[in-house]
């Protein structure tokens, strides 16, 4: 049976991987040390005979028992995700984002591993030219620590193709997820506008015709059952972007498509250069290699969250997201 490996997989995406995992009767061990007091995303996996839970730091695998043998993958999700935190508590970003993530693909040099799967971002585009969309060779302009740390991380990796390493390390720059997940996040486009309009909030979008790329965390979790069953060595030190052409939007798009299920909404469009970033994605390569077909688009994504509110009505926002440690 196959193991796989999880560090950081208590998290938004994470828990939904590990969900599907499962189902594909895969061994699932998940490392993480729940700086968001998350425990509760993954009381639901404890019943599983294949899942396992590690709490522990991905900076110091030493201290921690693994088992690892040679049919065992790991899954690099960790650390502190977006750009609001990162830009909140800048020395952990280093510490952990950086420093951190370093020692822990460091770790697994010495061991049996398959593949070793890093999550980044297609954050690392920036702000590109509105009539270009960026492929994976396209110039990387991170703009925050975040996305400045994903970059340091996959140099860290590439660098490393002239030297002798154990396992097929392959790059993953997702798009912005949306859906249900069970560590809800409400802090990410999708959303959260459909929390705040569920709620009869006034929203305030800003810079609304900025572009982004968005994807389901269920066609997150399948890309990496994917990625897993490629034949061993075939997308060694590849790089995709994960997502798909037809889920690009401007955040005013978005908008629209909530406001069609959600009447008596009010919003403010204000422009303020509060976050820069405007890029939209090429997926061509995903599609054609991986055969990748996006099976969840946002208007999905926003159904789920609308079929479910009572799950969340009248809760404290602050509860689901990236906010604080
Ligand atoms: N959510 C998105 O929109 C999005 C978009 C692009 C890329 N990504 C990438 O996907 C991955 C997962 O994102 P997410 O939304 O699930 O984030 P998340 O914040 O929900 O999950 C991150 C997890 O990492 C754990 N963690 C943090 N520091 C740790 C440490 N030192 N040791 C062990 N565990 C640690 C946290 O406890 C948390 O459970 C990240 O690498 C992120 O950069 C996410």
């Amino acid at each position: 049976m196959r193991n796989v490996i999880l560090i950081g997989g208590a998290g938004y995406v994470g828990t939904v991987i590990a969900e599907e995992l499962l189902r594909k009767s895969f061994n699932v061990t998940i490392l993480d040390n729940f700086i968001y007091k998350n425990f509760n995303s993954i009381k639901h996996l404890q019943k599983n005979d294949h899942f396992k839970l590690i709490n522990g730091n991905f900076s110091d695998l030493n201290k921690v028992n693994l088992e690892i043998n040679d049919s065992t993958d790991v899954i690099i999700l960790g650390g502190l995700v977006g750009d609001p935190i990162t830009k909140k508590y800048p020395k952990l970003n280093k510490i952990t984002n950086i420093d951190g993530i370093k020692k822990c693909i460091d770790f697994f040099e010495n061991e049996m591993v398959g593949k070793l799967i890093f999550i980044s971002t297609c954050s690392n585009y920036g702000l590109i030219n509105q009539d270009l969309k960026a492929d994976e060779n396209f110039e990387l302009k991170p703009l925050s620590l975040y996305a400045k740390a994903k970059v340091e991380i996959e140099n860290f990796i590439l660098n490393k193709q002239n030297k002798k390493i154990n396992y097929e390390p392959i790059i993953l720059r997702f798009a912005t997820a949306f859906g249900l997940s069970p560590r809800m996040r409400f802090d990410l486009t999708v959303n959260e506008f459909t929390f705040d309009l569920l709620h009869k909030k006034v929203l305030e979008v800003y810079d609304p015709n900025t572009w982004r790329p968005y994807c389901h965390v269920k066609d997150f979790a399948r890309i990496i059952f994917s990625v897993l069953n490629e034949e061993k060595n075939k997308l060694n030190f590849e790089i995709f972007n994960c997502g798909s052409d037809e889920n690009n939007y401007r955040k005013k798009d978005i908008v629209e498509l909530i406001s069609n299920k959600i009447t008596k909404t009010k919003v403010i469009f204000k422009s303020g250069d509060i976050d820069p970033r405007n890029y939209k994605v090429d997926f061509s390569k995903i599609k054609k290699k991986l055969k990748f077909k996006a099976k969840y688009p946002v208007s999905f994504g926003i159904d789920e969250i609308i079929e479910n509110f009572n799950l969340f009505k009248n809760k404290n926002k602050k509860l689901f997201g990236n906010y604080e440690i």
